[in-house]
């Protein structure tokens, strides 16, 4: 029989569905509560609302588990590619050696930008932040691909939509880089992979190639497939509701990347090398800084610290840690600022404060320290991020469009504000 919850209001119960997803997760199906009993919820920061039903990524955030597409991300990050990885999320299936290749070969295809759009990166001021930049750009593809806007997509259209977003991000990336530099942009090359492209295109110039170190590319490709997707987090969210309006996919990723940009999401990773750097100057005094963050009268957080939904552990922090770790050994990097991260990590997990509130590094905590050892400077961490959430934010914005039982996202709320009033003309105020 199928499962329904009681809910009594005023003495009158109500019966609702209980929807169990296939890791037997359940939620109250509350679609008809207000038609039913005129009543809302209300649910701060959506920590108990499912917005939708997914296929795409599963988490456990109390065991510690994350599996793309059923696939744990430990076996996905040790043994895929990036471009594999963002197949399987966008296509719900593991490529075979031929779709992988045309797959591929798409963003070979896309990967140049407009020449009107290399002119207007002039028009930006030096110095601004790369993540605007990013969702303007992004925003801005709309412009150059209006066949591309439908607002109900065939699969072709989103096949190609989603290969100029996947294959730009890094070339608007890369431009960035060298428009900050004021150096010339250096052209993708159709030889190399995805993620060898992407380090020609930020560190080679007119007058030297940057020679591609298998390790630093196996550092990247890691770290991109650990941001690849993680379910209905802020930025994803905010494609999704972008998107329910019928807007076009680049304008609904635009949205998301100005989500992310966000200290406590995947902005954490800019703040977390600044703190770890301000620990530095300051002497490398670990406790004064975790005080500042128990302080109840301080706003003061350990940025990397806390996750709304891993509360023992977050799998990709245990990765990338590792993956720290055996970049620096076979580099001979020796950084005092991985010395203070681990020092942090290791005062909060004895620190009471920390363990009762179940604050462990998140995925932002040691991602810097990677990205600073390849030479990627601090204000650009977050685009990395944005790079690796790409196909995430693709494979939600398509399983929306497929769901033919989507609907456009229109949350309630409880009206607080003052009670109805007569206006008064501002010579009687
Ligand atoms: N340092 C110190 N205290 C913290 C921290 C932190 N990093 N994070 C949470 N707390 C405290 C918070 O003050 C609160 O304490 P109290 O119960 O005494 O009021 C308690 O822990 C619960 O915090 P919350 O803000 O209600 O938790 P949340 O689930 O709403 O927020 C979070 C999750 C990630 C926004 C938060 O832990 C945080 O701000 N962390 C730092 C920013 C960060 O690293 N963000 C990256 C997240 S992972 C990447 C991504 O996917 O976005």
């Amino acid at each position: 029989m199928d499962e329904k919850v009681q809910i009594v209001i005023d003495g009158k119960s109500y019966d609702f569905p209980v929807i169990i997803g296939t890791e037997n997760e359940k939620g109250i199906d509350i679609t008809k509560l207000r038609g039913e009993t005129s009543y809302i919820t209300v649910d701060n920061g959506f920590g108990n609302t499912g917005s939708c039903t997914s296929a795409i990524t599963y988490l456990d955030g109390e065991k510690g588990i994350l599996r793309y597409r059923g696939y744990p991300i430990e076996q996905i990050a040790e043994q895929s590619s990036f471009v594999e990885t963002a197949y399987l999320l966008i296509e719900g299936e593991l490529p075979k050696k031929d779709e992988l290749s045309q797959f591929s070969q798409s963003f070979t295809a896309h990967a140049d930008l407009h020449k009107d759009m290399i002119s207007s990166f002039s028009g930006y001021p030096q110095g601004g932040h790369p993540m605007g930049l990013l969702s303007a750009m992004i925003c801005s593809l709309s412009g150059y691909y209006p066949e591309l806007l439908a607002p109900e997509p065939s699969q072709e259209e989103m096949k190609k939509t989603a290969a100029q977003l996947l294959s730009k991000v890094r070339t608007i990336t890369a431009y960035t880089y060298k428009q900050s530099l004021n150096q010339d942009f250096v052209p993708p090359r159709s030889d190399l992979s995805y993620i060898a492209n992407f380090l020609h295109m930020m560190f080679s110039t007119k007058e030297k190639e940057f020679p591609i170190d298998d390790i630093i590319v196996s550092a990247l490709r890691s770290i991109l497939i650990l941001h690849a997707d993680h379910e209905q987090n802020c930025s994803t969210s905010t494609v999704r509701l972008v998107g329910s309006s019928w807007a076009n996919m680049f304008a609904s990723i635009s949205a998301g990347v100005c989500a992310l940009w966000g200290p406590l999401h995947g902005g954490a990773n800019q703040k977390v090398l600044e703190m770890l750097e301000e620990i530095h100057q300051a002497g490398g005094d670990v406790q004064k800084f975790i005080d500042k963050a128990k302080d109840p009268d301080d706003s003061y957080r350990l940025m990397g610290f806390g996750h709304r939904v891993y509360k023992n552990f977050d799998p990709r922090s245990i990765i990338i840690k590792k993956r720290t770790h055996e970049l620096f050994d076979k580099l001979g990097i020796h950084d005092p600022l991985l010395e203070i991260a681990l020092k942090l990590e290791e005062a909060t997990l004895k620190d009471e404060y920390f363990v009762k509130r179940k604050l462990y590094p998140n995925v932002d905590f040691y991602s810097g320290l990677i990205y600073k050892a390849i030479g990627i400077p601090t204000d650009m961490f977050t685009v990395m991020f944005a790079i690796g959430r790409m196909p995430g934010w693709i494979a939600h914005w398509k399983e929306m469009k497929e769901n033919p039982k989507s609907k456009i996202g229109r949350p309630r709320q409880i009206y607080t504000g003052a009670t109805e009033r007569p206006f008064v003309p501002i010579d009687q105020r």
